[in-house]
C-alpha cells in the first residue's frame, strides 16, 4: 500500500493538463468518489493496526498533494481564460488616442499668437450683456435693426439684457475701465438670431482687436492687418481694404485677402474674383471714445473684428459651419497633427 501511495504521490506532482477537459479527467481520476485517492482510503481499513498511523499520514499527504495540484492547474487555466477575455484581438494596435484641439481653438490660438508678437494682450467680457455695451456706447442709433428681436437674442423679453452680437462690446468695457494706451485682443463667442444652415449659425466666434493711443493712424491699422494676413496665410498673401460702414468706426473698411486657394487667379471658392473677405475694421469713432470717457482730442485708435469660423474655413476649407459644433470625431480627428 505504501508503495502504491508513493507512486501516486510522484504521479500527482508531475500532473499536467493541456486544457480544461484534461484537467477534469485528472480530477475525476484522482479526487472523485471512485477515484484513486478514495479507493486507497477505502482500503485503509485493511492496513495492519501498527502501520495505520504511518500509512494514514501518507494518505493524507497524497490527498492534499492531489488537491493542491488540481487547484494549481485550475488557477492557471482560469487565469488564461481571464486574459483571453481581456485580449480583444479585433482591436486596432494603435495606442489609446488622446483628444485633439478643436479647429476653432487652434485658429483662435494662432490669431492670438500672431498679434501677441506686436504687443497685443487678451481681455474678455461677458456673453450676456446690456444694450449700452453692445449697441449704445458703440454709436448704434436707437432704431438700428440690430436692436430688433429678429437679429438679437434678448433674455426674457427684456430689451436691456441680451446675448452679445459681437465682441465689440468688450471694446466699450475696456475703454471705460482703462487709460490709454490700450492694445488688446478680445476673443469670444457671439450670438445672432439666425436660422442654422451650412453658412450661418446662431452662435460663432470672433477675435476683436483694439489699439488706442496718441497719433494712431489708418496706416498703423493697415500695417498691423497686413502683418497678420501674411503670418496667417503665407508671405505671398496680399490684402485690400474696401470702404464699408460700422456705427462705431469712422472711416470703416472690410479687408479682403488674395484667395489662398488659387493665389488670386480666380477660382470657384473666391467666386472668380481672386479675393476673399476676412474681417471688418476702422478707426474708432470719436463718439465712441467720448462715450467711454476717453478724450478724442488727445487719443485716436483703430479696431478690427474677425470671425474665427471664417478664418478656419479659409485655412482648412470646411464647407459646412455646422461641423464645428457637431463634435463628430471623424471631423475633429483631422486636426490632430496641427499644433
Ligand atoms: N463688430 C463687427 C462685426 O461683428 C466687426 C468690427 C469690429 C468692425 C471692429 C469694425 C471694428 O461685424
Amino acid at each position: 500500500m505504501k508503495d502504491r501511495i508513493n507512486q501516486l504521490l510522484q504521479e500527482v506532482n508531475q500532473l499536467v493538463a493541456a486544457n480544461q477537459e484534461e484537467l477534469e479527467t485528472l480530477r475525476i481520476k484522482y479526487l472523485s468518489k471512485k477515484g484513486e485517492v478514495s479507493s486507497l482510503f477505502n482500503d485503509f481499513r485493511h492496513v495492519a493496526n501498527e502501520e495505520k498511523r504511518e500509512v494514514g499520514q501518507l494518505l493524507n499527504e497524497l490527498k492534499n498533494a492531489a488537491q493542491d495540484k488540481i487547484t494549481e492547474l485550475k488557477e492557471a487555466f482560469s487565469g488564461s481564460a481571464d486574459s483571453d477575455q481581456k485580449t480583444d484581438l479585433t482591436r486596432s494596435a494603435d495606442p489609446v488616442k488622446l483628444g485633439t484641439r478643436h479647429p476653432l481653438s487652434l485658429v483662435k490660438r494662432e490669431i492670438i499668437d500672431i498679434f501677441s508678437h506686436i504687443g497685443f494682450t487678451i481681455a474678455e467680457g461677458p456673453e450676456i450683456e446690456d444694450d449700452w455695451h453692445v449697441f449704445g456706447a458703440l454709436n448704434f442709433a436707437p432704431e438700428h435693426p440690430a436692436r430688433d428681436m429678429q437679429d438679437t437674442f434678448f433674455i426674457e423679453q427684456n430689451p436691456d439684457v441680451l446675448l452679445r452680437t459681437h465682441t465689440s462690446s468688450v471694446q466699450s468695457r475696456i475703454m471705460a475701465d482703462q487709460e490709454p494706451p490700450i492694445r488688446k485682443l478680445f476673443p469670444g463667442r457671439v450670438f445672432r438670431n439666425e436660422a442654422i444652415s451650412a453658412r450661418a449659425h446662431c452662435f460663432f466666434h470672433q477675435v476683436e482687436g483694439l489699439y488706442i493711443d496718441k497719433d494712431v493712424s489708418f496706416a498703423d491699422l493697415k500695417q498691423a492687418l497686413m502683418y497678420f494676413a501674411k503670418e496667417m496665410f503665407g508671405a505671398k498673401t496680399e490684402i485690400r481694404l474696401r470702404p464699408s460702414y460700422f456705427p462705431f468706426t469712422e472711416p470703416s473698411a472690410e479687408m479682403d485677402i488674395s484667395c489662398n486657394l488659387c493665389g488670386g487667379k480666380g477660382c470657384s471658392f473666391c467666386k472668380h474674383t481672386g479675393w476673399v473677405e476676412i474681417l471688418g475694421c476702422g478707426m474708432v469713432d470719436p463718439n465712441v471714445l467720448e462715450n467711454c470717457g476717453i478724450d478724442s482730442n488727445v487719443y485716436s485708435g483703430y479696431a478690427f473684428g474677425m470671425g474665427v469660423e471664417r478664418i478656419t474655413n479659409l485655412k482648412y476649407q470646411v464647407k459646412d459651419l455646422r461641423m464645428f459644433s457637431e463634435n463628430d470625431v471623424r471631423f475633429l480627428e483631422q486636426f490632430e497633427s496641427a499644433h
